[in-house]
């Protein structure tokens, strides 16, 4: 499939959703996606998040990434469309936080079982995303969980599903 460029709703609906972080308190563990490919926890890259300072969602992301032994770099930023511009995130992949590992890009409430899963077998993608903020992906727990899909992109412009999510 072919990004549309109508995202920008979608990310200010994101960034806005951001705001409150009570979902992301609620619980910041519990998923259990398996892993599709091993990379031992010391050999991770460390990654760089930024994120804007009263995201509570992006704080339990973060949380996430630290439990599953990702050295994380967090960084508040007063402008993430500037960085998310820089970064090449397609409009349709847009979430609150960006980060930046090991030469790609993750958008998101990626799990971490899928950025390992990336870092294993080294795709040739730009990065990987999770578009909007669905309840149920790290970070974002809480009741109402749904399926959601982790869409990856490249600099092609091509996107596709590089995995599918079943939180409950
Ligand atoms: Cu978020
Ligand atoms: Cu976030």
């Amino acid at each position: 499939m072919k990004y549309s460029t109508t995202a920008l709703t979608l990310l200010t609906v994101a960034l806005t959703g951001c705001g409150s972080g009570d979902a992301a308190e609620a619980n910041a563990a519990g998923e259990a996606t398996p892993v599709m490919f091993a990379i031992a926890d010391a050999d991770l890259p460390s990654i760089l998040v930024y994120k804007a300072a009263t995201c509570g969602c992006c704080e339990g992301w973060v949380d996430h990434l630290r439990a599953a032994g990702f050295d994380v770099d967090a960084r508040n930023v007063q402008d993430l469309m500037v960085v998310k511009r820089d970064a090449g995130v397609p409009g349709a992949v847009m979430s609150c936080h960006t980060a930046l590992i090991d030469g790609y890009v993750v958008e998101g409430h990626v799990p971490a079982e899928q950025i390992k899963a990336m870092l294993a077998s080294r795709p040739a993608i730009t990065g990987i995303g999770v578009p909007g903020m669905p309840t149920g992906s790290p970070g974002m727990e809480g009741p109402g969980a749904k399926p959601y899909q982790v869409i990856s992109w490249d600099r092609q412009g091509n996107a596709a599903v590089f995995a599918d999510i079943d939180p409950r």
